[in-house]
């Protein structure tokens, strides 16, 4: 006997007609012809079941801190920065939970089961690490989550901020971070990515950088990144999130830092939302659009995700944490609108995610966690153009999030339509 079996499902590589069985948690059989009684059954309707969305990069301290103490008027990068500093003083452990749990639900609702968050571990009293490390366990049974150490204001440029790294990984936290281009100088900035990769290769961890977050292509961190990571074997362990100042360098010294990144084995994080309004700030007219070089990456092998990274908080006013509309949006500023470049921003936002976490039974194959969500689209296409309801949200074989499926009704002098924008 399953413990649910869903029935009718289309998987992403075109698949029709597929049951899901699920029995304690896991995937048990998948395919057209599943037999055998279960205990609750799901119709899928045709529409599209895909493992969890995966939100790579992200900001959780920070996030649904909108107008505290006051907007970001530039609406750039800095005065974010100088913003969140405003802030700081301000947090207590209990606010900051509270906002985090607030966004766990959202995420959910999203169907967003997995998140790499960053936090900011510049302040001496080390709340945000505490308070989230809380949150870690607390949500533990919804949302896989993992932490970033991140010294916001400089890991060189902030007074204590080498040691309360330390700290903040000694507690717990999963990956070490960085931020290189906010580094007083080049020197400085190229110091702290080889500093930050020997601790990540003595500890055993992971590495995220917030790396050449700005669009001076001289900011070039990215090669040193690649450079340690090859010299201290961190293949596949590292992660160069942003990456926007590739965007303005000269192309022939891309066509040399390309092959390194993808030797290193580095997953390249683009935050497509962020960057689009972020960068180029300084620019008049022609204005870049500032995301990194996508369709490049991906030609030379390098494994690229997608992050979301803010949701109302001093860099980014909007959002709901839905990594559909992150999908959506790398589609536009990427000019990746070929069908096969569009499945690949599906896949950025689900398997080249779980790939960066190294999160383990990712995936709708038997013997994968029973995590999948069914959405209210037919495929990976119409996904991302409606980014539509997230109709189940299922983990570990539980039902978490319920959706009623989207549907208009336009009355054109009593002859009523139904519009569901699918075709
Ligand atoms: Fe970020």
């Amino acid at each position: 006997m399953f413990d649910l079996l869903i029935k009718n499902a289309t998987l992403a590589d075109a698949k029709t007609q597929v049951s899901i069985a699920i029995k304690d948690g896991k995937i048990v059989d998948v395919g057209p012809r599943v037999e055998g009684e279960a205990l609750e059954a799901i119709d899928a309707d045709g529409n599209l079941v895909t493992p969890p969305f995966i939100d790579p990069h992200f900001h959780m301290d920070a996030t649904l801190s909108l107008g505290m103490p006051r907007l970001n008027e530039s609406g750039t990068l800095l005065e974010g920065i100088a913003l969140w500093g405003e802030l700081k003083p301000h947090l207590t452990i209990e606010a900051l939970k509270q906002r985090a749990h607030a966004l766990a639900k959202w995420s959910i609702a999203k169907g967003t089961l997995a998140i790499r968050s960053h936090v900011d571990t510049s302040d001496e009293s080390l709340m945000a690490v505490e308070a989230l490390l809380e949150v870690k366990k607390e949500i533990a049974p919804w949302i896989d989550m993992q932490l970033v150490a991140f010294p916001q204001d400089g890991y060189f440029r902030s007074k204590g901020a080498v040691d309360n790294l330390a700290r903040a990984l000694d507690m717990g936290v999963d990956v070490v971070g960085g931020i290189p281009h906010f580094e007083r100088t080049m020197a400085d900035g190229a110091a702290s990515v080889t500093a930050l990769c020997e601790i990540a290769a003595e500890r055993g961890l992971l590495v995220d950088m917030h790396c050449d977050e700005t669009d001076d292509p001289m900011s070039r961190h990215i090669e040193t990144l690649a450079y340690e990571t090859k010299r201290l074997g961190l293949e596949g362990r590292v992660a160069g999130s942003h990456l926007t100042s590739m965007h303005s360098m000269d192309n022939y010294y891309v066509s040399k830092l390309l092959p390194l990144i993808a030797e290193a084995e580095i997953t390249a994080i683009p935050n497509p939302l962020i960057n689009i309004t972020l960068q180029g700030r300084h620019d008049s007219y022609p204005k870049r659009r500032g995301m990194t070089r996508v369709k490049e990456m991906q030609e030379m092998g390098i494994n690229v995700a997608l992050g979301h990274d803010c949701v109302m908080d001093p860099w980014y006013s909007m959002g709901s944490h839905d990594m559909l509309e992150v999908a959506h949006m790398a589609v536009h500023v990427g000019q990746l609108t070929g069908v096969s470049q569009m499945k690949s921003m599906f896949k950025a936002v689900t398997e080249n995610s779980a790939k960066v976490m190294h999160l383990e039974g990712y995936g709708l194959e038997t013997g994968c966690n029973a995590d999948m969500v069914i959405l209210q689209a037919k495929d990976e296409l119409e996904a991302i153009r409606l980014r539509p309801a997230r109709l189940f949200v299922i983990r570990r074989g539980k039902v978490i999030s319920k959706t009623e499926p989207v549907v208009a009704k336009v009355d054109l002098d009593g002859a009523v339509h139904e519009v569901t924008f699918q075709r």
